[in-house]
């Protein structure tokens, strides 16, 4: 068989991504693809990960027991979807260990919106409706990704996610129809959410490095900006129906496009927040470092015993 050369078999390549076959771990791809997706899979994981603990806070802090079990539930769903996404990443060739490696050093990133801290026990109600939300709208176009195994990772996260969001809607939505002060805790955590919530989505696509090549290998399959404007086309009424106020005062629909128009976001937080400087950066990372030492004894106890098993084995 003639040789190709890269360029025939990255044209190859392409026009099986054109012709929308899915790219599995054993199939040539070009070492960039490779490269953008061990990126954004791995940070996704990150996400996942990081993700557990502004909720874990309020485990302990729940106002009743069914309150509990749906919050420990959701936490329990987030590290299974970090474990399921390091495994895709693993179909790439990276190493688990040198993954985490790059979080616990600020090396690797994770999803801004997990470094605002869960003050109030709505903030909870806000995080599944909002961040979980804004985490469908994104997987749901994922699930339409090029790569294989992420795409249907993404197929089984997103039916957890729509019940990360629903529990979250269904905790403001009590919030906002019970007494003045808990309508206005609701109100709080909606005014603190809202604008990290539409950070998830990244930067403009005028301003995103990674978007074109992205969309080009059918990883994006929306936009960075159209994502966002999604968003929040579906979930301003969602607040106004709970009775809350969207906290922009320039949102307003737009007859002629068929959008909401709402105010630019702040470019400048956002990469405070991206680049360690946000509200609980420090804490997030110290966390996962304390997490990853305090389980050693677990992995090196499961080590030693598949260690020995493999000696019994070939004895
Ligand atoms: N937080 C931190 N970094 C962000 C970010 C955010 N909200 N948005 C963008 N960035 C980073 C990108 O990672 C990229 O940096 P890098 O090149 O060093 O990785 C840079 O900013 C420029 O952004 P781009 O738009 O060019 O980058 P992408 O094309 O990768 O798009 C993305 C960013 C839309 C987040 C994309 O990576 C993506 O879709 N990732 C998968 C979904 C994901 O990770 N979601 C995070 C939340 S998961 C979650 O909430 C789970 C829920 O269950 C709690």
């Amino acid at each position: 068989m003639k040789v190709l050369e890269t360029t025939d078999l990255e044209q190859k390549f392409q026009d099986k991504i054109d012709r929308e076959v899915k790219i599995e771990p054993n199939d040539w791809m070009p070492d960039a693809y490779r490269k953008t997706l061990i990126r954004q899979m791995s940070q996704h994981a990150h996400s996942e990960v990081v993700g557990m603990l502004p909720e874990a806070n309020w485990i302990t802090r729940a106002p009743n027991l069914r309150r509990k079990a749906v919050l420990l539930a959701k936490v329990q769903d987030e590290a299974g979807h970090g474990l399921y996404l390091y495994s895709a990443t693993e179909t790439l060739g990276a190493d688990r260990e040198a993954t985490i490696d790059d979080l616990h050093s600020g090396k690797a990133k994770y999803s801004s919106i997990f470094n605002y801290p869960a003050l109030s026990w709505a903030d909870i109600g806000a995080i599944g409706w909002l961040v979980d939300g804004a985490a469908i709208m994104n997987q749901v176009a994922l699930c339409r990704c090029s790569y294989g195994p992420y795409a249907r990772a993404m197929v089984k996260i997103c039916k957890e996610e729509s019940f990360h969001q629903r529990q979250g809607y269904e905790l403001l939505t009590t919030l906002a129809n019970g007494t003045p002060e808990q309508k206005e805790l609701a109100q709080d955590a909606l005014n603190r959410f809202w604008w990290p919530a539409l950070m998830m989505f990244g930067p403009n696509d005028d301003e995103s490095p990674n978007s074109a090549q992205s969309m080009k290998w059918k990883i994006k399959r929306l936009s960075n900006d159209e994502l966002r404007q999604n968003f929040i086309d579906a979930t301003v009424p969602q607040a106004e129906l709970i009775g809350l106020k969207v906290p922009d005062e320039n949102l307003k629909w737009n007859e002629e496009t068929g959008h909401y128009d709402f105010t630019p976001i702040n470019w400048d937080e956002f990469w405070q927040v991206v680049n360690g400087n946000g509200p609980c950066n420090k804490q997030r990372i110290d966390a996962r470092r304390k997490a990853k030492e305090n389980g050693m004894w677990v992995r090196e106890a499961a080590l030693a015993f598949a260690e020995k098993r493999k000696k019994k084995q070939s004895a």
